[in-house]
């Protein structure tokens, strides 16, 4: 079997439950338990979402110093981001939904960096691709609704003279010897990728360099950006921050099976936000990693692993109501649901989002301007 290798700029090999746990290991990061789950449910008035009930969500760094934060009153905010090389599709949208819910769940700011000037150095890719792909992401992004006044958006490029005054601050107790064997920066590597982790380190002390106010930040990502945020952790303190804290995700099943990650560049390896009804229908149809049986009739017999079923999960990070999702659930466990079913009412709830999300995207689109980051308007 093909060893895993991750950085943030290359991820192969099979991503199954022994490569997380070695991962969890190397990377030294705790796993969220029960008790942490409930500890956010009872803040988040017995609401738990389904990709911390489903274990995406499945990792962290200093959660707890978070909510002891929030159930004393101090303030801290948020900070994720995209890499904008391609169109969205569903697989990196849904990160950003349950971004939303964290922010609307404890009613914080949130700083979103998109990260142009990355994949600009690491990607065989034009600047007018990215530019492109930058503005279509912004827009997919905030079409799920988020707060305008306290969501602000980063261009890297844009932003570029405030995110390197500080970014300096981090290259300065950043050495080359750490960028090599954090990130496996090589010699023959250009030297972008030497100094752009400082660039996505900013965003986790902004906020706080911007208002003077010394708030504790709370980072999602996907595992594969850790090594940017134990950096972070190293360099913060130094610098008069809080260590930043993190939750931290798997990445999603791909449509056509739990190891492989959705990919932008294989039309048919994903949903894209854009997919019409029959697409969406066609594409679950034919490709759709099931966890049904081969027959209607062992089907019937022996149920399917909802667990590993692509249309299934899908359903049920989309489906607000629980008690759906948990009937669905046991119905296509015991086999009452057959996988054709099951697909057909992924892609309802699937292509019901995607409306929902182009209808937005239409009051969203002449507005990016008002969630840019602008230091005079933050109003904590
Ligand atoms: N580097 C990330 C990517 O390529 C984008 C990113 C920037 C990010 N800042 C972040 C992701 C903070 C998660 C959290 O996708």
């Amino acid at each position: 079997m093909e060893e895993l290798k991750m950085t943030p700029w290359d991820v192969s090999g099979e991503l199954n439950d022994s490569a997380y746990t070695k991962l969890v290991e190397k990377f030294g990061v705790d796993l969220i338990n029960e008790k942490l789950i409930e500890r956010i449910g009872k803040i988040a008035k017995g609401k738990i979402h389904p990709f911390l009930k489903r274990s995406i969500f499945f990792a962290h760094r200093e959660l707890n110093l978070v909510l002891d934060d929030y159930e004393k009153g101090r303030p801290f905010y948020l900070y994720t981001g995209r890499g904008p090389s391609g169109k969205m599709h569903i697989g990196h949208l849904l990160p950003f939904s349950f971004t939303l819910w964290l922010q609307k769940t404890f009613d914080v700011h949130l700083l979103i960096q998109l990260t142009d000037d990355e994949k600009f150095m690491v990607k065989d890719i034009s600047k007018t691709a990215i530019e492109k792909y930058t503005n279509e992401n912004i827009i997919d992004i905030l079409s799920l609704g988020f707060d305008p006044k306290k969501t602000h958006i980063i261009k890297d490029y844009e932003s570029a003279k405030m995110m390197y005054y500080y970014a300096t601050d981090v290259a300065k107790h950043v050495t080359f010897s750490t960028v090599k064997a954090v990130f496996g920066v090589t010699d023959s590597d250009n030297i972008g990728k030497v100094f752009f982790p400082s660039m996505q380190i900013v965003p986790a002390f902004l906020l706080s360099a911007l208002t003077g106010q010394k708030m504790r930040c709370l980072i999602p990502y996907a595992i594969d950006q850790d090594p940017y945020f134990r950096v972070a952790r190293d360099v913060l303190p130094k610098l008069g921050y809080y260590k930043p804290s993190a939750i931290i995700s798997k990445f999603l099943p791909a449509l056509q099976g739990s190891s492989a990650k959705m990919s932008s560049s294989k039309e048919e390896s994903a949903i894209f936000l854009d997919d019409s009804r029959e697409v969406v229908r066609k594409k679950l149809m034919k490709y759709a990693f099931s966890g049904g049986k081969d027959t209607a009739e062992e089907q019937r017999k022996y149920g399917a692993n909802p667990d590993m079923d692509f249309s299934f999960l899908e359903y049920s990070f989309l489906e607000e109501d629980q008690k759906k999702v948990d009937q669905v659930y046991n119905d296509y466990k015991s086999g009452k649901i057959l996988s054709g079913e099951m697909k057909e009412i992924a892609a309802n709830k699937i292509s019901s989002f995607l409306e929902t999300l182009s209808d937005n995207r239409e009051k969203v689109k002449d507005r990016i301007d008002d969630y840019i980051l602008d230091p005079k308007k933050i109003k904590l």
